[in-house]
């Protein structure tokens, strides 16, 4: 089973960019925890970062036939991009939506999510640690999806 992580604009940003919002912790870092966490499951990970809304789209592509669910933060595209919204909903798997900050706390353009309706769930305002919510999130979903799957076949 394969999780792909897809990490929007600015993200690579994080350690530096506004730490009283975003906390201290560097991407790799974060990517290090959930590497843990699927590895303990079993599950292979990949992570992707773009401050190119196309090259989401693309990726997010990439993902049918290669993966099992997606863990996304689209970071600002989350409230402005429609081509990232109608690229999750024609992959199809199960998608979870993840925001360092509490967004609805936040400038009221942030309150918005175009992305959410074609998620599973979202995770918002937890820090970084919202990514390891995300990991054992997505890890439950996809297994109840394979533990449906299987039970059907021996129907
Ligand atoms: C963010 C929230 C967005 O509003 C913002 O544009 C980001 C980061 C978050 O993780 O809290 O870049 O997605």
């Amino acid at each position: 089973m394969k999780i792909v992580v897809i990490q929007g604009p600015n993200l690579n940003m994080l350690g530096h960019r506004e730490q009283h919002i975003y906390g201290a912790m560097k991407l790799e870092e974060i990517h290090a925890q959930m590497e843990a966490a699927a590895k303990q499951n079993n599950f292979e990970i990949e992570f992707f970062q773009s401050n190119l809304e196309g090259e989401i789209v693309d990726r997010i592509q990439e993902c049918l036939g290669e993966a099992d669910g997606i863990i996304i933060n689209p970071a600002a595209y989350g409230h402005t991009s429609i081509a990232i919204r109608d690229a999750l909903a024609s992959v199809a798997l199960p998608v979870v939506e993840v925001h360092i900050s509490n967004i609805y706390r936040r400038e009221e353009f942030r309150h918005t999510s175009l992305i959410a309706p074609v998620c599973a769930g979202q995770i918002v305002g937890f820090g970084p640690f919202g990514y390891h919510l995300a990991t054992v999130s997505i890890i439950q979903i996809i297994g109840e999806i394979v533990a449906r799957r299987e039970a059907q076949a021996k129907e």
